[in-house]
């Protein structure tokens, strides 16, 4: 298995996994629980088909939308997901420079592995960055500061993760953060030396970001898990949600809605858009999928906020689908972390461009020529 054999994202995610340590694929590839979430979030899309109309002059076929202020080049972009230096040790440049390249959202992590400055000065693509609110009321006004003096154009604050999910492959490949040597992963590494030596001869794993990055800023905790269950503030609630949103002052997507009465209180506290989000099933398990919940929520307030899908996106038609349901965009973060592992930035670069492809062919079957023409009548659900 080589890049010029990966077709689609699966073929990203199966050499991901011959490249990376098995620590480190299956953070990316799995979620809570048993599951169940996980695999419906892209499942649920199967529920429906699509209606193409014919005859149309398709000739001219635009991909574009606009969304948290910015015009993107397709109705996709870069979901925020914490450490990239893990899988490739460009890690955030490698996104960035990418999602820059298609002319799509890079959203960066406040748990990312490149400092706000530094995407901040390496891209001139559209940025979106992604915030938690931790127990540390200084931080949030501090990382709110450094975006946006480093020219961020959108902020999305997290809601779904006031405490970890229970990622249970983690605890069986025995993952750490940042990877160290154990002896349940020690085999792992050994069988992956082009990773292991990458890893350990490039720039020292680090997350600038955070001021308990500890001397050298290389390791905050023993794990992520335990980082986001000390740190995180699971007090926090709407009005400080609001309190963001007011300091930001641009564009702003509250990320991991689910129900109607929490998308309403988003508009009600002025965010400019939300992600429906359950983290990409890495949090509560059974909890509904992006997809299920759409229409419910597009049509409580689709007119007053934008809606981003964010979660189970693998195929162009998958974004069709959503868009046909009133979605402005989606997002997805699975993906590009595979092809991230798979052969950092020119494979990232190859995955969009599979995905911008397979959406532009889909678009152009379906018989329409901009994402205002993807309408409800171009989907049947099955029974
Ligand atoms: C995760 C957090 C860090 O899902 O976003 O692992």
């Amino acid at each position: 298995m080589s890049l010029a054999k990966c077709f689609n994202v699966d073929d990203f995610r199966k050499l991901a996994k011959k490249r990376l340590p098995s620590p480190i694929f299956n953070y990316i590839d799995g979620g809570a629980d048993d599951e169940f979430t996980l695999k419906r979030n892209t499942s649920a899309f199967d529920d429906c088909v699509l209606v193409p109309s014919v005859l149309k002059d398709v000739s001219n076929v635009d991909t574009t939308t606009t969304v948290l202020g910015q015009k993107i080049s397709m109705p996709l972009f870069l979901s925020p997901a914490a450490m990239h230096r893990l899988y490739h040790h460009d890690g955030e440049r490698a996104t960035s420079r990418a999602a820059e390249k298609f002319g799509t959202f890079f959203s960066m992590s406040t748990i990312a592995t490149t400092s706000i400055e530094e995407i901040g000065n390496y891209t001139s693509g559209p940025k979106i960055f992604q915030l938690y609110i931790h127990k540390d009321k200084g931080l949030t006004d501090l990382l709110v500061e450094r975006c946006q003096r480093a020219g961020f154009n959108a902020m999305c604050l997290t809601v779904d993760t006031i405490v970890a999910g229970n990622r249970e492959r983690d605890y069986r490949t025995g993952f750490t953060t940042p990877p160290k040597l154990t002896l349940a992963s020690l085999l792992s590494f050994a069988f992956h030396p082009q990773w292991s030596l990458n890893y350990f001869l490039h720039e020292k794993f680090k997350l600038p970001n955070l001021p308990q990055s500890g001397k050298g800023g290389e390791s905050v905790h023993s794990s992520v898990i335990d980082y986001i269950n000390t740190q995180y503030d699971p007090a926090m609630d709407w009005k400080e949600a609001e309190y963001v949103i007011k300091k930001w002052k641009g564009p702003f997507a509250l990320k991991g809605i689910a129900s109607v009465e929490d998308a309403k209180k988003a508009v009600d506290i002025g965010a400019t858009a939300i992600m429906i989000s359950n983290h990409g099933g890495r949090q509560l398990d059974t909890s509904i999928s992006p997809f299920d919940q759409l229409a419910r929520i597009v049509d409580a307030v689709g007119d007053k906020i934008e809606v981003i899908l964010d979660g189970g996106v693998r195929r162009g038609t998958h974004v069709l689908k959503a868009l046909a349901l009133g979605a402005k965009a989606c997002s997805f973060g699975k993906g590009y972390l595979y092809a991230l592992g798979a052969g950092g930035q020119p494979a990232v670069e190859a995955m969009l461009n599979i995905m911008q492809s397979e959406i532009k062919r889909g678009m152009t079957l379906m018989g329409c020529r901009n994402v205002k023409e993807l309408t409800r009548d171009k989907l049947i659900f099955k029974k």
